[in-house]
């Protein structure tokens, strides 16, 4: 538009009308193709998605006029303002996070320099500002046609991803088809969010996958929801549409706080009083008395969070270990437990990466952890240790001893082996360590010792009378040495309490824990085995 009157003035209005021309920003910027592709019913633009995040009326958008100032493959006939991709801040709950949404309709979402650029003016400021950065992908990953430019702001998205990261929480949504750098990044932040049947992502889609390898495989074989969230485990929460995923990650920022340096959000206490009521009593039962039968430990964690409030993490994913946040008293903390329901519980190599990983997030961000322990150790078996188990296993092992958060830990049943001493154990740095009287603390289960350290005695006799003295050498292990009481004797075990007491207890020993100020000694930085 011309901004000079007939005599070549410019006016003031003449500027604010272009101005307000300029500003008017379609709810998709690409190509009315590219626009209808993206227009089915359950998949929102990249400006529906920030509000529908955002607080309504809160956010500020930046650099909604930036272009790409690419001219290769016929690029210069097109510079949409914006570049693909809307950055800025608003409110989530009245606190300020820093947000992009990636526009599909752009050049497939993909990122260039211009696009890059944005987002790494956006997490600067927030890491400045310490405030949590999300970051809604819906991209093919960087720009062909910008070539090494492209790269470049993928890396420089990656190095601010790292300086961010236990500085401010980072949490990534993956709508649409994202790909290279679109996975890669998010792959770096605390949480990732997938929309079952409508968001897919990895490294290279089937198209390069076919042009390099000659595999031909599909979207969702190579990077559905399901893939990621149950077998790769790179998801947290595998959401039922976008409005869900949207919703998960508010309620997710709620048990989180702005930044290493604050305490994460407290809420009006529980009106439960530090009483035990007739809820707790229900733990009193919760431990079947048959050694082999399970019980749900979510339904253990329940009794203790206000509430019976619990957001689980990556719930698809190594379901024998669950993670997830809740709160006591209104304050946020986060919980570790062991579940019998699902491979007895055991530790494997995706159950430590993934409770490593979140005990490594909440000892980030000051949120107790709490830690439920019902666990017969680690897996036993060829296949585990050919991928790797004793260096992935022991991710776990070196999470917990470098937590510096409030450790509370109570011991339900099992704590054999390696699993009592991973699970939050008194000697990695647990400050309080709590058992039910149903716990079994010992190097390993009365089966496996009885075989071991009456061998002689059982291989001298046989059928029903083996058995009898099998059952009675159990009995006497299980009395004599796996309970809670010779952990107790020693002061590994703080306190042996009724299961209706836990809620009230761990409520104690929270309060006593919340001013513990610990560090680790100085370094550079420790070396987790990767
Ligand atoms: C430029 C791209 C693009 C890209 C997609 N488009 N990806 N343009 N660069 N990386 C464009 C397409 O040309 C098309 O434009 C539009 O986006 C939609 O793409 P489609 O292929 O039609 O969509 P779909 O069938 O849904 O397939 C999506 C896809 C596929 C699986 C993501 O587009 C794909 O495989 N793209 C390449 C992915 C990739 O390998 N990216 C580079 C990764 S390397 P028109 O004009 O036809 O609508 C990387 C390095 C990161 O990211 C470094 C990290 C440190």
């Amino acid at each position: 538009m011309t901004i000079a009157d007939s005599a070549g003035r410019t006016t003031a209005v003449a500027r604010l009308a272009e101005l307000r021309q300029r500003g008017e920003q379609p709810l998709s910027a690409g190509p009315r193709d590219a626009v209808d592709r993206q227009q089915t019913p359950d998949r929102l633009t990249a400006r529906e998605r920030i509000d529908l995040l955002l607080d309504p009326g809160t956010f500020s958008e930046f650099d909604a006029l930036a272009r790409h100032q690419c001219h290769e493959f016929g690029l210069g006939d097109r510079r949409p303002a914006g570049d693909g991709v809307v950055t800025g801040f608003g409110t989530v709950h009245g606190r300020q996070v820093g947000v992009f949404a990636q526009d599909r309709t752009v050049f497939g979402g993909s990122l260039g320099e211009a696009h890059g650029r944005k987002i790494c003016k956006m997490m600067d400021l927030a890491i400045r500002t310490g405030c949590p950065i999300i970051g809604i992908n819906d991209s093919g990953g960087a720009r062909i046609q910008e070539g090494v430019a492209s790269l470049a702001y993928y890396a420089e998205i990656g190095r601010r991803n790292v300086l961010a990261s236990g500085r401010v929480p980072q949490i990534s949504l993956i709508m649409g088809t994202c790909a290279g750098g679109a996975a890669y990044s998010p792959a770096v932040t605390d949480f990732t969010v997938m929309v079952d049947g409508t968001s897919h992502m990895f490294v290279t889609g089937p198209d390069v996958v076919f042009a390099v390898t000659g595999e031909k495989t599909t979207l969702d074989e190579l990077g559905g929801g399901g893939i990621n969230a149950a077998v790769a485990g790179n998801v947290h929460y595998l959401a039922t549409d976008e409005l869900d995923a949207l919703d998960w990650v508010r309620v997710l920022l709620g048990f989180l706080p702005d930044n290493c340096e604050d305490p994460p959000p407290s809420y009006a206490a529980s009106p439960d009083p530090l009483t035990v009521t007739d809820r707790d009593r229900e733990l009193d039962t919760m431990v079947p008395d048959a050694q082999h039968q399970s019980y749900d430990m979510a339904e253990v964690i329940r009794r203790v969070v206000d509430e019976a409030d619990f957001l689980e993490v990556s719930a698809e994913f190594a379901p024998n270990i669950i993670c997830g946040f809740g709160r006591v008293e209104g304050s946020s903390v986060g919980v570790v437990a062991n579940q019998p329901r699902a491979l007895g519980g055991v530790i494997d190599i995706d159950a430590s990466e993934k409770a490593a990983r979140f005990v490594r997030v909440c000892d980030a961000f000051n949120i107790p952890l709490l830690t439920f322990t019902d666990v017969p150790g680690y897996m036993p078996g060829r296949q585990q240790e050919e991928l790797g188990i004793i260096r992935r296993g022991a991710k776990l092992f070196y999470a917990y001893a470098e937590a510096t958060v409030p450790l509370v830990t109570v011991v339900v049943r099992k704590a054999y082996g390696g699993g009592y001493a991973v699970m939050g154990s008194k000697h990695l740095g647990a400050d309080v360590n709590l058992a039910w009287p149903t716990a079994e603390i010992a190097v390993m289960g009365a089966t496996g010792a009885v075989s071991i350290l009456h061998r002689r005695q059982l291989a001298a006799l046989s059928g029903a009378e083996r058995d009898q003295a099998a059952a009675t050498f159990a009995a006497e292990y299980r009395s004599r040495i796996a309970s809670p009481y010779p952990a107790a004797d020693r002061g590994y075990i703080d306190a042996v309490i009724a299961p209706s007491e836990t809620r009230v207890e761990v409520t104690r020993a929270l309060r006593a824990l919340r001013s513990k100020r610990e560090s680790m000694p100085p370094k550079k930085h420790g070396n987790i085995p990767l």
